[in-house]
């Protein structure tokens, strides 16, 4: 509520860049690579709990070099964004599902989870001093980048006791850009992302580091991203380094891989399910594997397939190869079915939509 006492107090002297060179910098934002004005910080320590919330300048952060985060990684994060509405204002997409999945992040990461409320609060006061920051352009929103670490120096392989709660923000376009055009998969069938009992589904960052020899082995494969198989048979289907994957079925169903301890529970993957239900299309949270997903592309039983993300929103896959795989989805095109969720998910987010779930949470 603006003009409410925050726990996060600003800084009214933290400096702000020119108009001018802020408007450059929304015309063309890209994904990750703009960051605005401001950060949101607050600080935990057992004795005086979570205090010293501030809105500041984003500036790099002083950290000890033996930092619980910096030497065991003790650190977690979210996705998500603030989106343009058509009368000028903003809003946020299911923030509390965000909220709650930090708090189980930070339980297996050993992390004193942030309180809810001052998660939200913290993201919001964020969006209210970078208000300007928003991109008003189709496609285009603020990426909220939320996370928590440990910043108490040690080399003891225990929990840490203090941490720093930090949410910056972006200006983006979707990951791979705004354009539908469909992606092309790389199948990593040596290595894996996540075993059952580690943190896949934790939003840590060691489960996003441990993807990258695979992405960027896709990359030297001509791929845009890697597909990760279990950890165990090497045969089912999990998520892409980064987003979950759906499978639509010419029968009108759609399935994709159940949530169990290796994949993240996708706050996107959650909505589209919803939607899908909504439509009409029947929903499997299912194992599929990946000799099966050939064999059906192949016959036209599977018709499309999708990633789903907070970045990456819904991306269509077109091609899909490896050592031993190599077939088109829906002749390397983007699929009917893929464009409909992807047009109900962003109508709503957009407020341009009715919203029958209530997952739009205006912030003015
Ligand atoms: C997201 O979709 O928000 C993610 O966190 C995925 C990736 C950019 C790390």
């Amino acid at each position: 509520m603006d003009g409410e006492a925050s726990v996060f107090v600003q800084d009214a002297a933290a400096p702000r860049r020119p108009e001018a060179e802020r408007q450059a910098a929304l015309r063309d934002p890209g994904f990750g690579r703009v960051f605005t004005d401001h950060m949101a910080t607050l600080r935990y320590t057992p004795d005086r709990g979570w205090h010293d919330g501030r809105i500041e300048a984003a500036a790099p952060l002083s950290l000890h070099p033996a930092a619980m985060a910096l030497q065991y990684a003790q650190l977690v994060f979210e996705g998500m964004k603030a989106y343009g509405l058509p009368d000028g204002g903003a809003a946020l997409f299911r923030p509390a599902e965000n909220a709650r999945r930090m708090q189980r992040s930070a339980a297996r990461m050993g992390i004193e989870p942030v309180p809810e409320a001052l998660f939200l609060e913290g993201v919001r006061s964020l969006v209210r001093a970078d208000r300007d920051w928003i991109p008003r352009q189709e496609g285009a929103s603020l990426y909220l980048r939320p996370f928590l670490m440990g910043t108490d120096p040690s080399f003891a392989v225990r929990p840490g006791r203090d941490y720093m709660f930090c949410v910056i923000a972006s200006p983006a376009a979707p990951i791979f850009g705004s354009t539908t055009k469909p992606l092309t998969l790389w199948i990593s069938d040596t290595l894996t992302r996540a075993a059952p009992g580690g943190t896949g589904a934790a939003k840590c960052a060691g489960s996003y580091g441990a993807s990258l020899q695979a992405v960027a082995e896709a990359g030297r494969e001509g791929c845009d991203q890697a597909i990760f198989l279990d950890a165990v048979e090497r045969r089912w289907i999990e998520e892409l380094g980064g987003m979950n994957i759906m499978f639509v079925f010419a029968d009108g169903s759609l399935r994709t891989p159940p949530l169990g301890g290796t994949i993240l529970p996708g706050v996107t993957r959650d909505s589209l399910l919803i939607l899908a239900r909504d439509m009409g299309l029947t929903v499997r949270e299912e194992p599929y594997a990946i000799d099966q997903w050939q064999e059906d592309a192949r016959s036209g039983r599977l018709t499309e397939a999708f990633a789903c993300g907070t970045a990456a929103v819904v991306a269509p896959v077109g091609q899909v190869r490896g050592r031993r795989h190599e077939f088109a989805i829906g002749g390397g095109q983007a699929g009917q079915v893929t464009e409909r969720l992807r047009t109900a998910l962003i109508e709503i987010q957009r407020g341009r939509a009715p919203d029958p779930h209530g997952w739009v949470d205006r912030l003015f």
